[in-house]
């Protein structure tokens, strides 16, 4: 069947469509139905099944005679090591430690937050509680601590699972005092934590509070798999909304098995065997989703990489590793393939390397732009799909299904909708609106299995943000429009959420911030282009009256409390004093127009402006900065 059918085949009959592809997973109680829409318009897919995520992705597989294949490959070019864990090694390291954690009184539905850098423990951590039926939710070791105190306090965690260490080119990040800060600073205290030793920086431990995760696994029971119902949330993630206040996306484990393993084959065309790379980290959705999950539950080999794009050492790391581990797919960001272009623009390191055996490139995570898609089918000589997706659904909602049929690639479309996803493109009044006409995106509900099921701690919220605008559809955030061909453009948010680098991140959170510095009277952040980031956060500050401190000295104290209090990963470098902030008669602070000066793009005097003169000093303080870039 090719992808036409395929779609039709979902559409026809959903329910059959998501039993059948259930049955490639190993339930303990197969479920009766495939939908449970008794509470809609919130729903659950295989909720009465019963079912364990650690048995699909490693047991299973070592059961089915591929105990002695590599389940992960950890490729470390910031520590030059290098180490392999077949499937059998992997179900007896996550079984201790999930003995460890039972005998701590870890069990079903207890929450665990992990905070660790890109190590094969990560994933350990996770599939350690996927086995008692814990939720886990990782942060990512980008963060600051308060970033990290907010979400212990939102999941209430029983325990903490941390690295001593991450290490950035040219630095170590020690990970255990930002922990320590951020359970001095959260209300909700853990039980305990278990802490895994890295010699670039052993951390200080507490008191009864912390364990060493070598010795709380000595002489442990090893856990077996607990079955949980297919509705159990899998795990909490947190990614950026309006506010600075992250939303918990809760996961399904039954959807999120059958969805996760149903795209290997079909969107990335891997078959069980085969090495797949999703250059990323465990502490976003793509992490979760590409490095973790689908390729462990589907039985291929999955690469934990430690490095960067560039400088570690170079711009030929991702060859060298593709070439050395055998990888068949890889799966990245824009970003990185912009940073390797932008220092091997001829892309003379490839040629150094033997890529036969790469099959597809695989982006997404923000806009992929033709000149960046461009390049890399020309050095690698392979497709190069875009595909579209957000941390809410887990998996994509559009792409180029390369194991059904590989569709005609248009750039700058991540191509069309895949089964499970209804996707319309609609006006303000929710109506769906001609090929070519830009709208909202919306998919009509219900989701596929998989996909986010609520809110944790939020119902109200879920339903406010993503079911209340559109009523029956699910309001993705992004805006496009579709071609006649049903290609999908997606063009930008339409919310304050900025991608900076391929993460996703709050402007409002950064204003938040920002506003609480005691010089700061008004602040507005912006999202402005980048060449290499996508986007970039630029803030502009209005001062109390009377503040006789340079501004100088606001900008930089500003700058500094982002990267302490949001974390490094926001990338907050740019910000200006100004008067006044560009405003509507009703008072909204006008960013879009704001944006496209930075940008250097037309735009249309608002109507509803206060006071247009305020843009020539907007313009000003942009020129200081170097807005706007030549294109
Ligand atoms: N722990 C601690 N700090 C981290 C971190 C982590 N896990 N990850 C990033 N940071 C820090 C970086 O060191 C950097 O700090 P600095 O301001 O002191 O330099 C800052 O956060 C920004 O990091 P990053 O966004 O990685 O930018 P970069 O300039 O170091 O590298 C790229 C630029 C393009 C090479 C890099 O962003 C990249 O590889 N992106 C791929 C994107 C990706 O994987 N996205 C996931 C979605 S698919
Ligand atoms: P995240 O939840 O971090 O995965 O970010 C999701 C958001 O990133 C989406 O809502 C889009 O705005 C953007 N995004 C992800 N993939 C793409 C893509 N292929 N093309 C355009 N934007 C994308």
């Amino acid at each position: 069947m090719g992808y036409k059918e395929v779609y039709a085949s979902w559409k026809s009959d959903p329910e059959a469509f998501w039993l059948e592809a259930a049955e490639a997973i190993d339930w303990n109680r197969k479920p009766t139905r495939a939908l449970n829409d008794g509470n809609a318009p919130l729903y659950e897919w295989l909720d009465d099944g019963l079912v364990n995520t650690c048995w699909n992705a490693v047991d299973r597989h070592v059961e089915a005679g591929r105990g002695d294949q590599d389940a992960i490959i950890h490729d470390s070019p910031v520590t030059g090591t290098k180490s392999r864990i077949t499937y059998a090694e992997l179900r007896d390291r996550i079984a201790r430690l999930a003995g460890a954690l039972a005998a701590k009184g870890v069990s079903k539905g207890d929450r665990v937050v992990i905070y660790m850098p890109m190590i094969p423990e990560a994933l350990v951590a996770m599939l350690a509680c996927a086995r008692l039926g814990a939720i886990h939710s990782v942060v990512f070791g980008g963060f600051a601590a308060n970033e990290l105190a907010v979400r212990i306090d939102d999941a209430a965690p029983k325990a903490v699972i941390a690295g001593s260490c991450g290490i950035e080119p040219g630095r170590v990040v020690e990970y255990k005092p930002l922990l320590d800060s951020a359970i001095d600073i959260a209300r909700h205290k853990p039980e305990f934590c278990v802490i895994f030793q890295r010699e670039q920086a052993r951390a200080a431990m507490i008191d009864d509070r912390d364990l060493d995760w070598d010795e709380v696994q000595d002489g442990v029971t090893p856990a077996g798999c607990v079955p949980v119902e297919g509705n159990h949330p899998a795990y909490i993630l947190y990614t950026s909304g309006t506010t600075g206040a992250p939303k918990g996306v809760v996961r399904p484990t039954g959807g999120h098995l059958v969805a996760l393993n149903w795209t290997m084959k079909n969107i990335y065309d891997a078959d069980p065997g085969d090495v797949f790379w999703a250059a990323s980290d465990v502490g976003w959705v793509v992490g979760h989703s590409y490095i973790c999950y689908a390729p462990l539950i589907h039985g291929n080999t999955t690469i934990v990489f430690e490095g960067k794009p560039v400088g570690t050492p170079d711009a030929g790391t991702f060859w060298r590793v593709i070439q050395e581990h055998g990888v068949k797919v890889l799966f990245t960001a824009p970003t990185a393939f912009r940073a390797i272009k932008r220092e091997d623009p001829n892309g003379d390191l490839i040629r150094d390397y033997d890529l036969s055996g790469l099959k597809i490139l695989f982006l997404a995570g923000e806009r992929a732009d033709p000149d960046t898609i461009e390049w890399a089918r020309k050095h690698l000589g392979v497709p190069v799909i875009d595909h579209w997706w957000q941390t809410e659904t887990g998996y994509s909602i559009a792409a180029n299904p390369m194991g059904i049929e590989p569709l005609p690639v248009k750039n700058g479309s991540p191509s069309v909708a895949m089964p499970g996803y209804d996707v319309q493109i609609l006006d303000e009044g929710g109506h769906t609106v001609k090929p070519g006409e830009l709208g909202a995106i919306a998919i009509k509900l219900p989701l596929p299995p998989g996909t986010l099921a609520t809110l944790w701690n939020a119902e109200e919220r879920f339903r406010k943000s993503y079911l209340e605008q559109f009523p029956g559809y699910y309001e993705t955030g992004d805006a496009g429009f579709v071609d006649e061909d049903g290609y999908l453009y997606i063009m930008a948010r339409t919310d304050d959420v900025i991608n900076v680098a391929g993460h996703r991140l709050s402007t409002g959170g950064m204003e938040e911030v920002l506003a609480a510095h005691p010089d700061v009277a008004e602040c507005a952040v912006i999202g402005v282009t980048d060449q290499l980031k996508g986007q970039l956060p630029l803030g502009f500050l209005c001062t109390n009256s009377g503040t006789s401190r340079p501004d100088e000295d606001i900008v930089n104290e500003c700058v500094k409390l982002v990267r302490n209090r949001i974390g490094p990963v926001a990338a907050f470098r740019l910000a200006v004093v100004v008067d006044r902030l560009p405003k509507t008669r009703s008072g909204k602070i006008l960013r879009g127009v704001m944006v496209k000066m930075a940008d250097g793009e037309d735009f249309k005097m608002p109507a509803t402006i206060d006071d247009p003169d305020i843009l020539d000093e907007i313009r000003e303080a942009l020129a200081t900065l170097g807005y706007p870039n030549d294109p």
